[in-house]
């Protein structure tokens, strides 16, 4: 007896599995996080980031209209912000001429198609490291919620299309959207950083922008109050269903590839675009292995996105961006 459903005859050559493959990924899957720095000329390589880059605005520039025309239309900002403006409030967050208001700018002059989102959390502007205000150990939520919504409604002001708040405070999309509303930023989404888990996978991240929490007394080490338990899933679809009730466009999980699961169960539980962010401990990951040799960088990064499009993800948040749209051509 041989068997009669043979699933290899969907497998026997590239042909025939082009026409039955389920997912593919394109460069509009596609958003480009980019890092800014002040200065002039600057394009300086990160460490623990290989091949990923902080610009200054006039690199930036250049870097945007790169970027469009390899076919990546939408961005993800985050400024590293120099110390001596760094406070407990985060203030020059607020600031109408911070970098990030600069930086929207100089994106919405050169590129006005393409699309801008914006990082809102205080840790690069925070004298401690956190996404919120410390006050005797702990980060004030509501507090905190009141200068994430200015902060917010500054990068609106300054053009940004679309605003991501990753600080997992409570209440913070609600206060956003009737502030938006409030100044007529109708059009103004958020893509809200839902299901953020408390992860080791963002230190490259913290290298990057220099944001770590700092180490001193009364200061929280880690940013385990507000950021996920990643031993949770429930809770992940309480955070995501109430990010929406409370008016976001776009929801998020974050990080990636250990998160698929939670990826699977949002995609299926709400109706609304699900963004994966594949975060930077996972690029860190693979370019680490494949300079020693160990791994075929090409090939792991395609496997790792498809995967996370598998799961569920709409849009990915990704550095692998260039990568990909350079092996696709
Ligand atoms: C800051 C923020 C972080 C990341 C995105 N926004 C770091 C953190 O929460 O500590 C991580 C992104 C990455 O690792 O690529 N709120």
């Amino acid at each position: 007896m041989y068997p009669i459903i043979r699933n290899r005859r969907l497998r026997a050559s590239e042909s025939i599995r082009r026409l039955v493959r389920e997912t593919i990924i394109t460069p509009d899957d596609f958003l480009v996080p980019l890092f800014v720095v002040e200065g002039k000329n600057v394009k300086e390589e990160i460490p623990s980031m290989p091949n990923y880059f902080r610009y200054s605005l006039d690199n930036l520039e250049k870097e945007v209209k790169e970027l469009w025309k390899m076919g990546l239309c939408s961005v993800l900002l985050f400024v590293k912000v120099p110390d001596n403006l760094k406070d407990n409030k985060g203030t020059e967050a607020i600031n109408p001429e911070g970098l990030m208001q600069r930086a929207i700018k100089t994106i919405k002059n050169a590129v006005p198609e393409m699309l801008v989102m914006t990082d809102v959390a205080l840790d690069p502007y925070s004298s401690y490291g956190h996404d919120g205000v410390v006050t005797d150990g702990q980060i004030l939520n509501d507090e905190s919620v009141e200068i994430l919504t200015e902060m917010g409604l500054s990068h609106a002001q300054a053009g940004a299309d679309f605003l991501a708040p990753s600080d997992m405070m409570d209440g913070r999309i609600l206060s956003m959207r009737e502030a938006l509303e409030d100044e007529g930023f109708f059009n103004t989404g958020i893509m809200s950083y839902s299901a953020k888990y408390a992860s080791a996978f963002y230190g490259p991240f913290r290298d990057a922008l220099d944001s770590a929490p700092v180490d001193i007394k009364d200061v929280p080490k880690d940013k385990k109050t507000y950021q996920m338990d990643f031993a949770n899933r429930f809770e992940a679809i309480r955070e995501t269903q109430l990010d929406i009730d409370e008016g976001a466009d776009i929801v998020m999980v974050k990080p990636g590839l250990a998160y698929l699961d939670i990826v699977r169960e949002i995609r299926n539980e709400v109706e609304v675009p699900v963004a994966v962010y594949q975060v930077s401990g996972e690029y860190a990951m693979v370019k680490a292995a494949a300079e020693k040799g160990w791994l075929d960088h090409d090939a792991v990064m395609m496997e790792q996105l498809l995967a996370i499009k598998r799961a569920g993800a709409n849009i990915i948040a990704s550095y692998f961006a260039k990568d990909v749209i350079r092996l696709i051509n």
